[in-house]
């Protein structure tokens, strides 16, 4: 048994390199077997460190080749392939030092450093891949300015690529060209990228506010440059919006995006020449969905928007990650509520948050926002540092007032440019644009957990009274907590439907329709009610928080028909529908039938024909909270079986009661028209293929699923078709039949595929598991592509709960065993895979000893990665 647990890393420990590296020359010869790579570095000591100081570079798996100290060979050093240790260095404050390393990029299977996907060479360097390419000081703070110079043979790649600014190319002899770029801003390491290969390409040109035109170019797979025009012209709006919402201009004459079709995450923001995983670059109509076409614009949005949160101003050590991450989610946010609907956008916002964070925050794997403590870096690349560090930039924004808080990022941009930051640096420009003290407020970036707030109301005599009760839980390494600074927009809403007034508040401060909870508790009374109002709280997710709080089910749905904030509407069908399916599971476990109020299922068709609410609102509205959510809310000792028993009778029971009205939607909602993926069309989309898996639930309902296949002109609707018809009919000759049709058709297309292996490994029930191994032998599945392992197995293990956590444990043992193949070659993938195991404790306790069993199995197996034990272990501690 290894036991390598990997180093701890702590915040508290940060100090600044002795040694700064302020250019950086690097020369790489491509080829297949040896890729050579010089790097030509000007090193200056850090005024105050001492002569005889040693320089430290990190490596990982290097080979060091050969090594110059001012042009002398040789110099005193000691080489591993982890670090390269220079001892007695010149007296002079500053010296070069060549390197020159050996690299195989054919058999880099981590997809960390240079490795060739499909043919192309490519690299990846966040957060810590530059030190597999050469030794270097490969820490974010380190700011160079690049030159680059890249040599391969033509034929195998005529297209060269790295960040900046092309200034020379040509001829080598022998087959063998060149090309030379400068990057004349200052980046970190982590910033570095290389691309060579034989690709086609998609051109356009953006002319920025100052009037600079900006060479914009897409590079994908010969024969694939159509499907990167949705990615263009995302692009193109990114780059206005940015100019508009936050002043920012674009700062190069070129900019560059790579589709690669193996990589680890969706996107890196490498400086100029972005690489794009090519699930977040290639759509059309025949091969993407609406939901793949919204999230190609936000990723391309969040990608661009890094050159000024993350590349002109980054971090100063991988702790900060969230001060470019969440600051970076939170403008990719609003940019696509601005190109879409804002009310909709925001409830799919909040439906990711609860879905991917909030099992996070309460459970083994929580940590805060900005962590003080790592093993390995990768595995903090969360939804807590992404999307919760979102949720608090949009806090700021909701406390300061955006006019505040514009002019604190205009500050935040002025007085940092060019500097590696610290959220310290961050909420500082806050408070001097403010005058107030975010200390508090602070705790956000600090404190794990998700706070809770339990609220009771009392209305007399024109007085309405809150009393509110802050908890933060206790999490991992933090038992005892600080009252947080909570702001909670709410609104009182009057028998009329509207707002009513109050005259005074007193208890806590109240302004501009937030609340701001600050204490462990208040008691709030607002004075001149005029009647008992029905209340509206953490309007628009105003906090990341969850609400305890007793409300009349006439009151919800008095909201679902009254609030004025569409997310408001949506919560309180929500929770009507959660409290609904709860008690259908307790009847369940109960040894009864689930049974469930006519009143739902009226509200559900009202929601459904409402004219005057968006399609895409509708649709999320009728969606059904996931076996996930419900389970979630339930909280422990949980059963999968009678989760998805519940949902799936609720179901029935909404269809069986809106045949009617549903029917006649789904007539009325087919587009005959031109395919077209804006928002509004989308919605359109949604809203009938939500209203399709309802109609599935009733007799004739596999004829309607098929037919909406056979019949689909889309992609969207293809796998809606299919996926209705896999999961309602699963097993059935017509299913089959389906399937197979839809393998003829997209067997040369990965991307498409991937949806086929979705669709199967999420079929609920036991049989799941033989069909997911089958799959794996299927000659489109490959273990080295992270697409492929995600859509298969990430997929079963994240949404299928009864295939997952089947009773007898046997898909967690099979598993344990994939992780362990994954993580022999590819790390990252497998410790991001094993994340599925985080809310093992909230199962009965049968499944829970299986679960625990699986990852004391993967803890004690002969080789395991840092990365994967990191994972395991936190999630048994
Ligand atoms: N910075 C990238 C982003 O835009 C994520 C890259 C992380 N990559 C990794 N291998 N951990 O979010
Ligand atoms: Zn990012």
């Amino acid at each position: 048994m290894r036991t390598d647990t990997g180093q701890l890393f702590r915040l508290e420990d940060y100090r600044p390199s002795d040694y700064l590296i302020p250019q950086i020359h690097l020369t790489f010869r491509l080829a297949r077997d040896t890729t050579t790579v010089v790097a030509d570095l000007t090193v200056e000591r850090r005024a105050g460190t001492e002569a005889c100081a040693p320089l430290v570079l990190d490596g990982d798996g290097l080979k060091l080749k050969r090594i110059e100290l001012d042009g002398y060979g040789n110099p005193a050093h000691e080489a591993t392939s982890g670090k390269l240790v220079l001892t007695n260095l010149p007296e002079a404050r500053s010296f070069r030092l060549l390197i020159e390393t050996e690299l195989d990029p054919d058999r880099n299977k981590a997809l960390m450093g240079l490795y060739r996907s499909n043919g192309v060479y490519c690299t990846q360097c966040e957060p810590e891949g530059f030190r597999r390419i050469t030794y270097f000081l490969d820490r974010p703070d380190i700011l160079s300015v690049y030159h680059v110079r890249i040599e391969a043979a033509k034929a195998e790649a005529p297209l060269l690529l790295s960040n900046g600014n092309p200034v020379a190319g040509g001829e080598l002899g022998d087959g063998w060209h060149f090309a030379e770029w400068h990057d004349p801003h200052p980046k970190p390491s982590y910033l570095f990228a290389l691309v060579a290969g034989d690709l086609g390409c998609l051109r356009d040109s953006f002319t920025t506010m100052s009037g600079r035109t900006v060479e914009l170019a897409i590079h994908v797979e010969h024969g694939k440059e159509k499907l990167a025009a949705y990615a263009m012209d995302a692009l193109k709006r990114s780059m206005k919006w940015d100019e508009d919402a936050f002043g920012r201009e674009y700062d190069l004459d070129v900019f560059n995006i790579v589709a690669v079709s193996d990589f680890n995450m969706g996107a890196m923001e490498n400086k100029g020449l972005n690489i794009f995983n090519d699930k977040y670059v290639l759509a059309d109509e025949a091969t993407a969905t609406d939901t793949d076409f919204a999230n190609i614009e936000a990723i391309i949005a969040h990608e661009y928007f890094h050159n000024w949160t993350g590349n002109r101003i980054t971090c100063r050590d991988w702790f900060q990650l969230c001060l470019k991450e969440g600051l970076t989610v939170f403008r990719d946010h609003e940019f696509s509520a601005d190109q879409r609907s804002r009310g909709v956008k925001r409830i799919a916002e909040v439906r990711t948050l609860r879905a991917l964070q909030f099992p996070e925050d309460q459970g083994p794997l929580a940590h805060p926002v900005r962590p003080r403590r790592y093993r390995e870096i990768n595995n903090f690349y969360t939804a807590t540092v992404y999307e919760k560090g979102s949720e608090v930039v949009r806090m700021l924004r909701t406390i300061l007032g955006a006019e505040t808080f514009r002019s604190g990022m205009e500050l935040y941009f002025e007085r940092h440019d060019g500097q590696a930051c610290t959220i310290e640096d961050f909420l500082k420009v806050f408070e001097d644009a403010s005058g107030r003290d975010l200390s508090q407020f602070g705790l956000w970036y600090n404190q794990s957990g998700t706070p809770n707030l339990t609220i009771k109301a009392s209305y007399e005599a024109g007085t309405l009274t809150l009393d509110i009760e802050q908890s933060v839980p206790p999490t991992p390494s933090e038992s005892r907590k600080r009252a947080m600074h909570i702001p909670l927009a709410f609104g009182l809403i009057g028998s009329d439907g509207k707002e009513t007034g109050f005259t005074a508040a007193e208890g806590a401060t109240v302004e501009n329709g937030v609340i701001h909870v600050r204490k462990r508790s208040h008691k709030l009374r607002f004075h001149g009610v005029p009647e008992r109002p029905v209340l509206s709280l953490n309007r628009g997710f105003s906090a990341p928080v969850t609400l305890a709080i007793e409300q009349r089910p006439e009151d919800l749905a008095f909201l679902v028909g009254h609030d004025s904030d569409p997310f408001g509407r949506w919560q309180a069908f929500n929770t009507l529908l959660t409290d609904a399916l709860i008690a259908g599971y307790r009847l369940l476990l109960g040894g009864k039938e689930a049974n469930y109020q006519k009143d739902i299922a009226k509200l559900a068709g009202r929601i459904a024909t409402d004219a005057t609410l968006e399609p895409a609102y509708r649709a999320l509205a009728l969606t059904l909270p996931s076996e996930a959510d419900i389970a979630r809310d339930i909280g422990r000792d949980i059963d999968p079986d009678a989760v998805l028993a519940a949902r799936s009778t609720l179901s029935a029971f909404i269809a069986a009661a809106n045949r009617e009205p549903f029917g006649k939607l789904y007539e009325e909602l087919e587009d005959r028209g031109p395919f077209r993926p804006d928002a509004a069309s989308a919605g359109r989309r949604a809203l009938r293929n939500v209203v399709l898996g309802y109609l599935a639930r009733l007799e004739g309902g596999a004829d309607i699923a098929e037919r909406h296949y056979r019949t689909a002109t889309n992609m969207t609707d293809l796998i809606a078709g299919l996926g209705t018809l896999a999961h309602e009919h699963a097993g059935s000759p017509r299913t089959d039949a389906a399937l197979a049709d839809f393998a003829a058709r997209h067997a040369t297309m990965p991307l498409a595929m991937d949806k086929w292996f979705q669709i199967q490994s999420t079929t609920p029930g036991t049989k799941a598991l033989e069909t997911v191994r089958a799959l794996m032998r299927h000659p489109a599945f490959h273990i080295d592509n992270p697409n492929r392992v995600r859509a298969l197995l990430g997929t079963f293990s994240t949404g299928n709960q009864t295939g997952f956590h089947r009773a007898d444990g046997t898909a967690y043992a099979f598993f344990a065993d994939a992780l362990l193949e994954i993580d022999g070659g590819n790390p990252q993938l497998s410790a991001r895979l094993a994340t599925a195991f985080r809310s093992w404790r909230s199962l009965e306790p049968a499944r829970q000893e299986k679960a625990r069993q699986a990852l004391v199995s993967i803890a004690g197996a002969n080789s395991v990665s840092v990365d994967l034990r990191d994972i395991v272990e936190r999630s048994l501690a």
